[in-house]
C-alpha cells in the first residue's frame, strides 16, 4: 500500500525521485523518505507527513547529489506513522538501505531470532526486520546482495515490493515483488523503479512489470536480470510499451484530481465503449466475452467479487445481468468471500472488479475461485495490473489513471463495461429481442452526452452543499438500480468529508433508519421517474412528515418530487438500467463540494490509500 520509487543512472536522482513520490502519493501519505548515494555515502532523510514536508526537511538536512537513490511514501501497517518508522530503513551496519511496500507477516519470530544474534531495532516496522535479515544472510554466507535478498525472501511470509541497495556496491539496486506492484522503466543506461509507471513516463516508454515471485538486479551498465525468487530460474524480461501520457496524470487546471476525474467521465466512458459498442451495426464486440461465450452461456451463475466502490458497481451489475441476461448473480465482498468456504464449481463464472487491479482481498478471492475450478473474468482499469494478469480473461475499463482516492470515473466505467457484457450475453441468450438490443445500444451510447448535462448540476449542487455542509449525518436512499448508487453516494461523502452517511434501499427505511429522521438529518433520495417512482414519492412523504430535509435527484421535468423535496437536482432521462451512470454524478459533486467547504484533503483523505494491497 505505498509508493516506491528508485533511480540508477547518469542523472541526478533526487528530482526524479521527488517528482515520482508526488505522483505516487495517492498510494499512501502518512510519511515519506528518500535515500541517495552521493558517490561516497548514503544521505537519508525521512519524516512523518506528506511529501512536501519531506521536501522542506531535505532542504534543511541533506545535500541532494547522487545518481542512485530510492524514495518511499508510506501507508503504515506496522508501527505508527512517525519519523523513525518512515522508510527507507537502514540495516544495523548502515550498509544496506531498503524501501518496502506490503507486510512481512512473520516479522515477529524473525525479529526475535535477529535480536538473539545481537541485532538492534529502532523502528516498529516489519521492514526493518527484513533489511536486517538480508544483512545477516549476506554477511554469514559472504554472498552478493541479490542472492542474500533471494534467500531472505524465501524465509518471509507476506506481501512485498522492495528496493534495496548496498553502500559498498553502489552500482545496483535489487528489487522484488510478491503481491505488491513493481515496474522497472528502461532508459539509455539508466533505470527507474516505481510502484506504477507514472514517475518515469517522461523519461521512457519502455517498462518491465515484475510478476509475483520475481526479483531483479538492476545494474547501470549491465541491465536488468530477473529471476524467480523461489526456484532461482532465469526469466526473460518482457519489455512493455507504455500507453500512459504525462497530461493524464496531471490536474489539467482543476483544483483537485477528484474534480478532474468527475468531469472526465463522459470521455472515460466513450473510451470504454470505443471499438466495442457499435450501435450502427447492432454489435457489441468484447473479445474476452466472445472468446469465452460458451462458458458464459453455460454458466450456472455469476459470482461478482470486489471491494468498496467496485463492489457497488458489482451490485449494479447484478441487477442488469439478472434483468437482461437472466443469469443468476451473487455479489460478494472479496474480503468475506476469501475467508469463508464458498461453494464454487467449474460451472460458475467469477467476475472480479477492481480499478487498481491490485486490491489484495480481490486478488486472494480470484486465487481461491481459480483453485476451485471457476473461470475468472476481470474488469480492471490499470493495464497490466496483478488482477488483470491473474484472471483467465477480462475487459479493461479504459478510464485512464484515477488518482483521487475517492473513486469516480472508475465506478461509471465499470458499470459501462458490465452493461455492455450483460447486453451482449442477453442477445446471445435471446433474453432480449434484436430491436430491444438496438434500443439499449443507442441509449447506452448516449450516456456520455447525458453525463455532460448531469455535470451542469454543479452550481446547484454547490449551493446545496453550502446549506448542509455542517450536518453530522446523512441518509442516502435509492431503490432498484439506484440502491447501489445510494450506497456509493454515502461512501463518497464519508471518505472525503468524514461526515457519517448511510445508504439504504428506500423501502428499508421504515424498518429502522426512519427513527433517525429529524430536522438535523438531511436525506438524499434518488427519485428518477422510471425507477419505482410512486413508491419513492411515498418514502419522501414519510420523511417530510418527520421534519426531515430532502435533497432529491430527479428526472428533468419532474413535478411531484420537486414539490415535496427541499432541493431537487435534475438529470436527463434514461432507461432505468442505465440511470446509475447519471444519478451518481450529482452525488459525487455533492461530496466533493462539501469536503472542499470543510477544508478536507479531497484527493488524499485521512487514513485511506488508493490501492489497498494489504488485507
Ligand atoms: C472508493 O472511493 C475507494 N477509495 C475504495 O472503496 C475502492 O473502491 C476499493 O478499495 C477497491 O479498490 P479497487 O477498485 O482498486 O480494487
Ligand atoms: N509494512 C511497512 C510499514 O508499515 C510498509 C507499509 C507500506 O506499504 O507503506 O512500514
Amino acid at each position: 500500500m505505498c509508493g516506491i520509487v528508485g533511480y540508477i543512472g547518469h542523472r541526478e536522482a533526487y528530482p526524479i525521485i521527488m517528482k515520482g513520490l508526488k505522483r505516487l502519493e495517492y498510494r499512501g501519505y502518512d510519511s515519506a523518505g528518500i535515500a541517495l548515494f552521493d558517490g561516497k555515502d548514503i544521505k537519508l532523510s525521512k519524516t512523518k507527513g506528506k511529501v512536501e514536508d519531506l521536501e522542506k526537511k531535505i532542504a534543511e538536512e541533506i545535500s541532494t547529489q547522487g545518481s542512485l537513490g530510492i524514495g518511499h511514501t508510506r501507508w503504515a501497517t506496522h508501527g505508527v506513522p512517525n519519523d523513525v518508522n518512515s522508510h527507507p530503513h537502514y540495516s544495523n551496519s548502515g550498509n544496506l538501505v531498503i524501501i518496502h511496500n506490503g507486510i512481512i507477516e512473520n516479522y515477529e519470530p524473525l525479529k526475535q531470532e535477529l535480536e538473539s544474534r545481537g541485532y538492534v531495532f529502532t523502528s516498529d516496522t516489519d521492514t526493518e526486520v527484513l533489511v536486517n535479515l538480508i544483512e545477516e544472510i549476506k554477511n554469514n554466507e559472504d554472498i552478493k546482495l541479490g542472492k542474500a535478498v533471494q534467500i531472505a525472501l524465501n524465509q518471509v511470509v507476506g506481501a512485498y515490493a522492495i528496493a534495496v541497495f548496498d553502500r559498498t556496491k553502489p552500482n545496483e539496486i535489487v528489487v522484488a515483488r510478491l503481491g505488491s506492484p513493481l515496474a522497472i522503466g528502461i532508459g539509455e543506461d539508466e533505470f527507474f523503479i516505481a510502484s506504477d509507471a507514472s514517475p518515469f513516463i517522461e523519461y521512457t516508454n519502455n517498462a518491465i512489470y515484475l510478476k509475483d515471485e520475481e526479483m531483479a538486479v538492476v545494474r547501470v551498465n549491465r541491465g536488468v536480470s530477473i529471476r524467480k525468487i523461489h526456484d532461482d530460474s532465469i526469466v526473460n524480461p518482457y519489455i512493455q510499451e507504455l500507453q500512459l501520457h504525462l497530461e493524464q496524470i496531471e490536474k489539467g487546471g482543476y483544483d483537485h484530481f477528484m474534480l478532474k476525474e468527475i468531469n472526465e467521465q463522459p470521455h472515460a466512458i466513450r473510451d470504454s465503449f470505443r471499438g466495442r459498442l457499435l450501435s450502427n451495426q447492432a454489435i457489441i464486440k468484447m473479445s474476452g466475452v466472445e472468446d469465452n461465450m460458451k462458458k458464459f452461456l453455460n454458466a450456472d451463475r455469476i459470482l461478482i467479487v470486489a471491494c468498496g466502490t467496485s463492489w457497488h458497481a458489482g451490485l449494479v451489475a447484478e441487477y442488469i445481468f439478472e434483468d437482461m441476461a437472466r443469469i443468476p448473480v451473487e455479489v460478494e465482498y472479496a474480503s468475506e468471500f476469501r475467508y469463508r468456504n464458498p461453494v464454487i464449481t467449474e460451472d460458475d463464472i467469477v467476475i472480479a472488479i477492481s480499478q487498481s487491479g491490485e486490491t489484495a482481498d480481490t486478488l486472494a478471492a480470484i486465487k481461491l475461485a481459480k483453485s476451485r475450478g471457476a473461470f475468472v473474468f476481470g474488469v480492471c482499469n490499470v493495464v497490466g495490473s496483478s488482477i488483470a494478469r491473474e484472471t483467465d480473461a477480462g475487459a479493461y475499463t479504459h478510464a485512464g489513471p484515477e488518482i483521487g482516492v475517492a473513486s469516480t470515473k472508475a465506478f461509471t466505467t465499470q458499470i459501462s463495461v458490465l452493461s455492455m457484457m450483460a447486453l451482449r450475453l442477453a442477445r446471445a441468450k435471446g433474453t432480449i429481442t434484436s430491436s430491444e438490443f438496438r434500443q439499449y445500444l443507442y441509449e447506452l451510447e448516449s450516456i456520455p452526452d447525458k453525463i455532460e448535462v448531469a455535470l451542469e448540476s454543479d452550481a446547484i449542487v454547490k449551493q446545496i452543499a453550502e446549506v448542509y455542509k455542517d450536518a453530522k449525518n446523512f441518509l442516502y436512499l435509492g431503490r432498484g438500480y439506484n440502491f447501489p448508487v445510494a450506497l456509493e453516494g454515502a461512501l463518497k461523502l464519508k471518505e472525503i468529508s468524514y461526515i457519517h452517511a448511510e445508504g439504504y434501499p428506500a423501502a428499508e427505511m421504515k424498518h429502522g433508519p426512519i427513527a433517525l429522521i429529524d430536522e438535523h438529518m438531511p436525506t438524499v433520495v434518488i427519485a428518477t421517474r422510471k425507477g419505482h417512482y410512486e413508491k419513492i414519492v411515498s418514502n419522501i412523504q414519510e420523511i417530510k412528515s418527520r421534519k426531515g430535509y430532502i435533497i432529491a435527484i430527479v428526472t428533468k421535468g419532474d413535478v411531484s418530487v420537486k414539490e415535496l423535496a427541499d432541493h431537487a437536482i435534475e438529470i436527463p432521462e434514461t432507461f432505468d438500467c442505465f440511470s446509475p451512470l447519471l444519478t451518481t454524478i450529482p452525488l459525487q459533486l455533492l461530496s466533493y463540494h462539501i469536503a472542499v467547504m470543510l477544508g478536507k484533503n479531497v484527493d488524499q483523505p485521512r487514513n485511506l490509500a488508493k490501492s489497498v494491497t494489504v488485507e
